[in-house]
């Protein structure tokens, strides 16, 4: 029998790859994403890849009401929980707007879990909640926090309230993985990052300047302890990331108890590294200029991810360059994304 994976805010960048990965291995898949940040045109283009037309439901993953239809007509095996707001900057303006959507979707999931005795979660954790002290590579063992941001304290917090919830429910399986950063697109180029505003971060925006709809990338500080002087992070190509989502689903079913993953390649590569990859692999310019340090960024940041390895089975398979032609390929058929047409 197949089994079934909830995908909460699973329609978005990271969700939609992790979609087509896990019907490939067999998987049933049902998102629940109300479109705050992602697009319903999603499940057009994740048909035309997998073939399946995708369970979904138009729901905030907030409202626990809503909530409930999605538990109570499907038998759910796995919770995988996306949902929730990701910009940095926004989260410091608008602390509540934060801690209210990003704690309260998990708290929704976690009372229909208990209420329909589903017991798996997997959680889009992040490397901010390693703060800003720990030097790289970063493994699960570093000490957590303090995080920068309102956004890195949801993610910091949702892993508390899982890891306690966890104390109280013997056969609980809850998964955390820390995502570094990610990139790239799937080879269709039917799926891709599709941000609603001005990007926050670097692969969209280089995408958005090559292909015209900004004018130039600004370097965020060339005065950092690295080789060319621009900030070093570990870019970690987004169907890679699905499928770590796939052996973690593999993993719960047999799991009981708390683990968390570091989700990286292990390589770093500076700002300056990435726009250069960007223009030799797709032979397009990105004009760039340097401006001062953004308030929060560190020097370094990158993984060590042998834990999933060990554990999971997982490890990146994709490269640089992969991950600048296809979110060149995924950019330059949908300029404006999923808003683009077909
Ligand atoms: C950021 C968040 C992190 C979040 C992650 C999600 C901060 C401090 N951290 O990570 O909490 O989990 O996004 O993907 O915001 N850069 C430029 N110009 C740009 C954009 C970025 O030079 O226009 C540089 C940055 O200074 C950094 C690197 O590119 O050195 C990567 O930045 P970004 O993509 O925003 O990711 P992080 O800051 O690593």
């Amino acid at each position: 029998m197949e089994r079934i994976v909830l995908l909460a805010g699973g329609a978005g960048y990271i969700g939609s790859h992790t979609a087509v990965e896990l019907v490939k291995k067999g998987y049933q898949v049902v998102i629940a994403d109300c479109h705050y940040n992602s697009s319903p045109l999603v499940y057009k283009r994740l048909k035309q890849i997998t073939g399946r037309d995708i369970c979904h439901y138009n729901v905030d993953v907030c409202d626990e009401e809503a909530l409930e239809q999605v538990f109570e007509e499907n038998q759910i095996d796995v919770v995988i929980n996306f949902a929730g707001y990701k910009a940095v900057g926004e989260s410091v303006r608008k602390p509540m707007k934060y801690y209210r959507n990003n704690l309260n979707s998990t708290f929704a999931l976690l009372s229909q879990m208990k209420k329909h005795g589903v017991d798996r979660i997997i959680f889009s954790s992040s490397a901010t909640v390693y703060g800003m002290n720990n030097p790289s590579p970063l493994t699960e063992e570093n000490p957590l926090g303090p995080c920068t941001n309102p956004y890195g304290w949801t993610k910091f917090m949702n892993e508390q309230i899982l890891r306690d919830t966890a104390q109280t429910w013997d056969t609980m399986s809850v998964v955390l993985l820390r995502y570094f950063n990610p990139a790239g697109a799937h080879e269709s180029g039917l799926i891709g990052e599709d941000p609603k505003d001005i990007p926050n971060n670097l692969m969209p925006y280089i995408s958005q300047v090559a292909c015209g709809r900004l004018k130039e990338l600004s370097v965020f500080g060339d005065d950092y302890d690295t080789h060319d002087g621009t900030g070093v992070r570990d870019y970690i190509h987004v169907v890679d990331l699905a499928k770590a989502h796939v052996c973690a689903t593999d993993y719960s079913l047999n799991h009981s108890g708390v683990e968390a993953f570091n989700i990286g390649t292990g390589t770093g590569y500076s700002v300056l590294d990435m726009v250069k990859a960007f223009e030799k692999v797709n032979g397009v310019p990105v004009p760039y200029q340097i401006t001062p340090r953004r308030p929060g960024d560190v020097a370094v940041c990158y993984a060590d991810s042998s834990k999933a390895q060990q554990i999971l089975g997982w490890k990146a398979q994709k490269n640089l360059e992969d991950m600048c032609r296809d979110s060149w390929n995924w950019q330059s058929q949908n300029p404006n994304g999923y808003d683009s047409g077909a």
